[in-house]
């Protein structure tokens, strides 16, 4: 299957080919294509970062860190060595000419090489604040032009850090990019088991017709995690959870299960129905915000018998900080399908294990006929770890009685007997086919920044309701107020 899938031969250009992400994640995930055969000879990277290196160095940088992540794939004999002499490295300052003059003639350099056309992906995995400057400087040197060859843009997250800054950001990146080479990576929509989701729902007859305010009670969205800073304060007091989880990923979590069927398996039809159901969110002004979202802060706790510090206890974080560690929020979807069905997501750090899971919990049976037979079916989708999609029922106890009691289903991801594709490996490879499905759209973006918009200004502004911070000890479930938030007779999945 992935073999039918080679991009044309590229060069791919790692803007921040010395941070974090891309020595734990990028390099990884590209090694792992080409080792694959995926990537083809014809194919080089050059990394680019203000750390003066030469091309040496880089190579080294690069080969130690596939050897240290654990992302990477096992190492087949000689490899490394092949692999290396694909890496290049070019450095200097962001705002200047001068690097982007030096991408431009590794262009060249690697055309004159391989032969064939100058398609490139640059990959901008820096913090925020050089997203525009890079994309400006591409611009200057007319990089963007596609006349020699496709050129692309792949961008990280966060893209902007409210409306207004991502609407300013999508300017400043559409005066230079046609929005069909802009590729906003969300590294959540590579994840096999969300793209399993959009295939369950609708590869499947059974499911849809349950699949709406009729039959369904409520849809809760949970993506916990353990660890805590990762020594990442310094990103973590500008973003907090809002900007770091939900805008993002969970949103994209809550769009692919409440979004209507595509016309066709294709980018635009699937990004066409999904800002659809954004759109339908109801609203959250400020002054609704205590109703419908809740946050939290960890204090000291304790993991895995382990003790760990509270967040102000964290390396870096200001003593005082506000930044919440933890939100959960109701949305509310104003169409035909899901009127009166609350959508409940929540995510937090330092929480008692990472788990991400999708769980439609079905109405209660109309009539009790049974002693224990009131439940709510409920179907969830583990989307990691162990994968897989399990239906909650109820059943029979055996015996003498009519005793009803809950059973569970279960398909788990690992009976295909496939490991499973890093995510990055996936978005890289579709951004080099070209294949944008997987990949929030411009309106998309901007949808989700308007539904969490009222949420930061409440939080952000001044804030009276705001809750003493701790609220919720490291290693449990967050703040008591959440457990209010699904309202009577609901509760949180245990998980
Ligand atoms: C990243 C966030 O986007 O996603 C991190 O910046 C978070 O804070 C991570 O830990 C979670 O991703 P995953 O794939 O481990 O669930």
């Amino acid at each position: 299957m992935r073999r039918s899938r080679a991009p044309e031969p590229a060069t791919l250009v790692i803007f921040g080919a010395t941070g974090d992400l891309a020595r734990r994640k990028l390099l990884p995930a590209v090694f792992g294509l080409w080792q694959d055969g995926l990537l083809g000879s014809a194919f080089n990277i050059v990394g680019v970062g203000r750390q003066e290196m030469d091309d040496e160095q880089f190579k080294d940088y690069a080969i130690d860190a596939l050897k240290t992540s654990k992302e990477t794939d096992e190492i087949k004999e000689g490899s490394l060595e092949k692999f290396r002499e694909l890496l290049y490295y070019e450095y200097g300052e962001f705002g200047e000419d001068e690097v982007y003059d030096k991408v431009r003639s590794e262009l060249d350099r690697a055309e004159t090489a391989r032969g064939g056309g100058k398609n490139a992906l640059f990959y901008l995995s820096t913090p925020p604040s050089l997203f525009e400057p890079i994309s400006s400087g591409l611009g200057r040197q007319g990089l963007q032009d596609e006349t020699e060859g496709w050129r692309r843009i792949v961008i990280e997250k966060p893209f902007g850090r409210d409306l207004q800054s991502a609407r300013e950001l999508n300017d400043a990146i559409h005066r230079v990019w046609d929005e069909s080479q802009v590729y906003r990576i969300d590294h959540y929509l590579g994840k096999e088991t969300v793209q399993n989701l959009m295939a369950i729902r609708f590869g499947n007859a059974i499911f849809e017709p349950l699949w709406n305010r009729g039959f369904v009670d409520h849809v809760q969205i949970t993506a916990s995690e353990d660890l805590g800073l990762e020594g990442r304060a310094g990103y973590y007091e500008e973003a907090g959870i809002v900007r770091d989880m939900l805008q993002n990923h969970l949103m994209q979590l809550f769009t692919l299960t409440a979004m209507e069927a595509p016309s066709a398996f294709e980018a635009d039809a699937i990004r066409d129905e999904k800002v659809k159901v954004l759109r339908a969110v109801k609203r959250i002004p400020a002054d609704r915000v205590p109703e419908v979202a809740v946050r939290g802060q960890y204090g000291p706790g304790a993991l895995d018998g382990q003790t760990v510090p509270g967040y102000k206890q964290e390396p870096d974080v200001k003593r005082g900080s506000r930044t919440p560690t933890y939100v959960a929020v109701k949305l509310e979807v104003d169409n035909w399908r899901w009127q009166g069905v609350p959508f409940f997501l929540r995510t937090g750090k330092r929480l008692p294990k990472k788990v991400t899971e999708i769980a439609v919990v079905f109405k209660r049976p109309p009539l009790g006929l049974f002693p224990g037979g009131l439940e709510r079916n409920v179907l969830a989708f583990r989307i990691q770890p162990d994968e897989g999609v399990s239906l909650k029922f109820s059943s029979k106890s055996p015996g003498q009685e009519m005793v009803l009691r809950e059973v569970v289903m279960d398909f788990r991801y690992d009976a295909f007997g496939a490991q499973l594709e890093s995510p990055y490996s996936r978005l890289l490879l579709d951004a080099m086919l070209g294949d944008a499905t997987l990949f929030p759209r411009e309106d998309e973006v901007d949808h989700a920044w308007q539904i969490v918009s009222g949420i930061l200004q409440a939080w952000e502004g001044a804030d009276a309701a705001a809750p003493k911070f701790p609220n919720y000890a490291a290693g449990t479930w967050g703040p008591d107020a959440a457990d209010e938030l699904l309202g009577p007779g609901r509760r949180w999945r245990r998980l």
